[in-house]
C-alpha cells in the first residue's frame, strides 16, 4: 500500500560568506513497501536518516528525486487533509506533542475529524486502546509522564484512522516499563488490522519483536532490507553485528 521508490534527499547545508554552498545527501536511492497488515521497522544510528525519511512520507519535507505512491496515488496528489487521514507520525520527544496551554481533551477534539457522529465515545474509544481512561481530558499537558503523554499521543493519531501510523523512536525517551507498555499498544493496533505500522529505532532487538520486514539504513543508505530472518542470517555485515551487539550491550 505503501511504495517507496529510490528517495534522495539532499539537504542544502547553509553557505557562509566565503564558502560555497556545500550539499549533504541525507537519503540516498532509499526503497521499500509496506504491506497491508504488516510492520515495518527503519533501523539506523543516529543520523542515518529515519526522521528524515518519515518526514518525508507525510510531506513535512520536500525530496529530490525518487517516488512515493501511497494506495497507487502519488503522495504529492493528496491534499493536506487527504495525507493527515492517510498517515500519522509520533515524534521522539513526548513533551513537544501537545500544546501545554490547551487541556488534553482539547487538543483530542480538536484532532476528530468531522464526519465522526459521536466525538466523546470516539475520543474514549481511542483512549482504552492506549489505557488512559477519560479522566484525562480535564487535565494539561504537564500534568502527564511522559510514557502517558506517549500514549495520548497514539491515541490521538488513531482519532485519524490513519492507513499508516509512523512512529519514530517512540521509546526514546522512556523508562523500560514504558517501554513495554507502548510495544504492547503496537501489538494491539497490528492486530486491530486497520492502521500499518512504520516503527522507527535504533533498537534492533525491540524491531525484532514486531516486525514483518525490516530496512537498515547507514549514512542515508539501505544496509539491508528484507524479513527477520534475511537480517539474522547475514552474519558477514558489520553494520548489522554492530547494531546487534549494541543491543545486548544496552540489556
Ligand atoms: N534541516 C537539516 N539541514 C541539514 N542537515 C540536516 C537537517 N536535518 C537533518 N540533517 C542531517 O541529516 C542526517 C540525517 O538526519 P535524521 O534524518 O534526523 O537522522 P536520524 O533520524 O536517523 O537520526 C543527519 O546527518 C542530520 O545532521
Ligand atoms: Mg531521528
Amino acid at each position: 500500500m505503501l511504495k517507496v521508490e529510490n528517495v534522495t534527499k539532499i539537504y542544502k547545508k547553509s553557505a557562509s560568506l566565503f564558502k560555497r554552498e556545500e550539499d549533504f545527501v541525507a537519503l540516498n536511492k532509499v526503497s521499500f513497501s509496506l504491506e497491508q497488515n504488516k510492520v515495518l521497522s527503519i533501523i539506523g544510528e543516529s543520523g542515518s536518516g529515519k526522521t528524515t525519511l518519515a518526514k518525508i512520507i507525510c510531506s513535512l519535507l520536500p525530496y529530490d528525486d525518487g517516488k512515493i505512491e501511497i494506495n497507487n496515488k502519488n503522495i504529492s496528489d493528496y491534499t493536506k487533509q487527504e495525507l493527515s487521514n492517510t498517515v500519522q507520525m509520533i515524534f521522539q520527544n513526548p513533551y513537544a506533542s501537545f500544546n501545554p496551554k490547551l487541556t488534553i481533551g482539547y487538543s483530542l477534539f480538536e484532532a476528530v475529524n468531522e464526519n465522526i457522529k459521536n466525538k466523546k465515545d470516539f475520543i474514549k474509544e481511542k483512549l482504552a486502546l492506549v489505557d488512559m481512561e477519560d479522566d484525562v481530558l480535564d487535565k494539561f499537558p504537564h500534568q502527564f509522564s511522559g510514557g502517558q503523554r506517549q500514549r495520548i499521543a497514539i491515541a490521538r493519531a488513531l482519532l485519524k484512522e490513519p492507513k499508516i501510523l509512523i512512529a519514530d523512536e517512540p521509546f526514546a525517551s522512556l523508562d523500560v516499563i514504558n517501554q513495554s507498555l507502548i510495544m504492547d499498544i503496537f501489538y494491539k493496533i497490528k492486530k486491530e488490522q486497520k492502521t500499518n505500522i512504520i516503527f522507527i529505532t535504533h533498537d534492533i532487538s525491540s524491531a525484532f519483536k514486531i516486525s514483518d520486514k525490516i530496512l537498515i539504513l547507514q549514512n542515508g543508505n539501505m544496509v539491508k532490507y528484507g524479513n527477520i530472518e534475511d537480517i539474522k542470517s547475514d552474519k558477514t555485515n558489520e553494520y548489522i553485528n554492530e547494531l546487534i551487539n549494541a543491543t545486548y550491550l544496552m540489556d
